[in-house]
């Protein structure tokens, strides 16, 4: 049975492309993923055989007349590896396209060894026109390869619903300092400047506070920036490949909504406890807490233990203030947020403009130490049989032409 779709911001627990059958069309304004690469399956090798689309038939006819099912058969023949991937991959992508709004757009996380695949793949769902930007996250940490350039950047491939309409908003994302602040006037200094499409930032530090302790967290930074530039106050943000929960804390910080989706029960644990919900409670307490209701911030709303009678200065700089004891949250008191279901009419009309302003993020100059692990290893849930469903009938986002790269389509 379908469930209704959430009044508040939810953690799911469960494989995805069940999940996310039982979300209505265009329900979220961003989507971001960031899927394992390595699925670990190992399929029946599937060749789609050509078919020639009749003609006329709107959205199916690709690249030089091909119809997508010719391009898509040609290129999972090309290898195993990226016959597995697509075939984990696209109906996934295909309910990602579903579930986009109108102004939506779908940020995809990748790394180099995978960015080429979903690239085409994401042209041939989405349509080359919708195709917005691949945005580079550089990083420098770790070992660096001294046989090859150091692979130091993960891409994130950017598409969005609808070209006409997409919402995208690059005066809301935090500034960068300039790279050569004496040429520009200390006015312009001093406000940053707009990033590009290259960001560097910083991974999670392994001491920092951000760090949750799951191995492929990716920084609350570079989410942070997405859900700026490409939402608004109030819609509706979905991760269904949520790990820690990143997405899902940008969002909660810059008032969002969201749904977050993992089917490893670690990820579901480690959520849980970001969200300041009981990390043990039973599986169907999936709301999450609005921000000013966690244990921090009630721990803080606490009236504060009288401190001890004043010291002469030297002593009291470092005498501690007694500890606040933590406040355990269970997820069954937790209050829910007044969000109500969207729909893009409804919440077109409400929204209100971001006014938040975040720190600018870090640059090279302030990459963590060297002793941080040399890659981030994904380590992914253990794999669950996926119930075989009829594939998602494509919209009409399928609807034009695929001119997929001549490079990619050599007879
Ligand atoms: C690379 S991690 C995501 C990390 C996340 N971006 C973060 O910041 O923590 C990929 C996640 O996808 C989850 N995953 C893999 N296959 C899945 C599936 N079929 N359904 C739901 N989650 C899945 C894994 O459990 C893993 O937590």
């Amino acid at each position: 049975m379908a469930r209704e779709f959430p009044q508040s911001s939810e953690i799911w627990h469960g494989d995805n492309l069940e999940l996310l059958a039982e979300l209505p069309d265009e329900s979220f304004t961003v989507i971001y993923i960031d899927p394992p690469f390595n699925t670990g399956r190992s399929q029946a090798r599937h060749v789609t055989t050509a078919v020639r689309s009749e003609p006329g038939v709107s959205g199916s006819v690709g690249f030089k007349g091909k119809s997508y099912q010719r391009i898509r058969g040609e290129l999972r023949t090309y290898d195993d590896t990226f016959d597995d991937y697509w075939t984990f991959l696209e109906p996934r992508l295909l309910e990602a396209w579903r579930l986009l709004g109108p102004e939506g757009t779908l940020y995809v996380h990748l790394d180099y060894r995978e960015a080429h695949y979903a690239k085409v793949m994401l042209d041939a769902i989405f349509g080359r026109d919708s195709f917005l930007n691949e945005l580079i996250w550089a990083y420098d940490y770790g070992a660096k390869a001294t046989r090859r350039w150091p692979t130091k950047h993960d891409t994130i491939l950017v598409y969005v619903k609808d070209p006409a309409q997409y919402h995208f908003d690059s005066t809301a994302v935090d500034r960068e300092p300039y790279m050569a602040p004496g040429l520009v006037t200390p006015q312009k200094a001093a406000r940053g400047k707009l990033p590009t499409d290259v960001w560097w930032h910083t991974i999670v530090s392994p001491t920092g506070k951000e760090k949750t302790g799951y191995p492929t967290q990716k920084p609350l930074g570079i989410l942070r920036r997405i859900i700026q530039a490409s939402s608004r106050e109030g819609d509706w943000i979905l991760d269904f490949f949520a790990g820690s929960g990143t997405t899902g804390a940008a969002a909660r910080e810059l008032g969002r909504n969201f749904v977050l989706i993992d089917q490893n029960p670690q990820a579901i644990e480690v959520m849980r406890r970001r969200f300041g919900m009981d990390p043990d409670a039973d599986s169907a307490d999936t709301v999450v807490p609005p921000l000013e209701d966690t244990p921090a911030t009630r721990a803080a709303a606490k009236p504060k233990t009288p401190k001890a009678p004043a010291k002469p200065r030297a002593k009291a700089a470092t005498a501690k203030a007694p500890a606040v004891k933590a406040v355990k949250t269970s997820a069954k008191t937790s209050v829910k947020a007044p969000a109500k279901a969207p729909t893009a009419t409804k919440k077109r009309a409400a929204r209100a403009k971001v006014t938040a302003q975040e720190p600018p993020l870090e640059t090279e100059a302030s990459v963590v130490a060297e002793q941080i692990v040399a890659e981030q290893v994904v380590v992914e849930a253990p794999e669950t049989q996926v119930a075989p469903r009829p594939r998602p009938v494509p919209g009409p986002g399928l609807r034009r032409a695929v001119p997929l790269p001549e490079s990619a389509l050599a007879d």
